[in-house]
């Protein structure tokens, strides 16, 4: 691994899957960001080699190359675990538990963020929001969910991890992909387990389903740059539509979780609000 060149057999793999890759681009350029994970799905970092290869295959500086790796935190610059465990402490996830959470699972595996337990199985991280808030706090582990986690659940989980048992993520894939096969993922060449479960779990969908029951809608939005003042002094009020939380269309009610064909849907023109609707707009306005 800290050789200066991969092996033939690596580099003639390496070279093929890139080839691929650039191929999905109208310029090799941009095959840049997927080419650094395939160099992780390798090395399980972005290796000197690894930045070497993507130079010479794109036609770029080393410093170039550098340059990208350096920007994103996905890319790692050392040797990452077979496991990135990452404790969400973004503020909701951090109020919720989630700073707690990192400080002693960082205590019983001894190391702290973007650290590498001794064995390589687990690197530790504080993460950023991971739009999985309804489930705070959250610990992701090579980016898949576990959901409203305690300190002792976390500190179970990573035991788990170290002991080589596998983990079952709260909702989506049924397994935990190692660092290595997530990075080959995300190069771009699909593993096969997209269709493992459904993500949206129940507190994604309650608020969804609350809304469909008391028939809520979003309130209509008016369009600015036609000016306030126009419709306060009764001058032409202009709306757009508002967002019907519950589904409901012009053309009837549709269950919240199932989807229009583009055939059935209404258009949503500013044709579809009634003229009764502006001009209680307009009356609020003007009070
Ligand atoms: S704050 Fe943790 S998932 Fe959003």
């Amino acid at each position: 691994m800290s050789s200066e060149t991969f092996a033939p057999e690596a580099d003639a793999r390496l070279r093929a899957e890139a080839a691929e890759i650039i191929s999905r681009y109208p310029e090799p350029r941009s095959a840049l960001l997927p080419m650094l994970h395939l160099v992780q799905s390798e090395d399980g970092f972005v290796s000197p080699r690894g930045i070497a290869l993507c130079a010479d295959i794109l036609g770029l500086t080393r410093a170039e190359v550098s340059a990208v790796a350096t920007f994103y935190t996905q890319y790692k610059r050392h040797p990452n675990g077979d496991y990135t465990v990452g404790v969400c402490t973004n503020a909701l996830c951090a109020v919720m538990g989630g700073d707690i959470i990192f400080e002693r699972v960082s205590e019983h595996l001894g190391i702290g963020h973007d650290e590498t337990t001794a064995d390589g199985k687990i690197t530790l991280e504080q993460v950023e929001c991971n739009a999985a808030c309804d489930y705070a706090p959250v610990v992701m582990v090579n980016w898949e969910f576990f959901d409203n986690q305690t300190p002792t659940s976390a500190i179970e989980l990573v035991d788990q991890i170290t002991a080589g048992e596998p983990v079952r993520p709260t909702r989506g894939a049924d397994t935990v992909a190692t660092f290595k096969e997530i990075s080959h993922v995300l190069a771009g060449f699909e593993d096969g387990r997209a269709n493992e479960g459904v993500g949206a779990g129940e507190s994604t969908l309650l608020g969804l389903r609350i809304a469909r029951e008391n028939n809520w809608r979003a309130p209509q939005v008016r369009d600015d740059s036609q000016g306030h003042g126009q419709a306060a002094a009764g001058g032409p009020a202009t709306t757009t539509p508002g967002v019907d939380l519950a589904g409901s269309t012009a053309s009837g009610t549709v269950p919240v979780g199932e989807v229009q064909s583009s055939a059935e849907r209404k258009p949503t023109t500013e044709a579809d609000v009634s003229a009764e609707t502006v001009d209680k707009d307009v009356k609020k306005e003007a009070q």
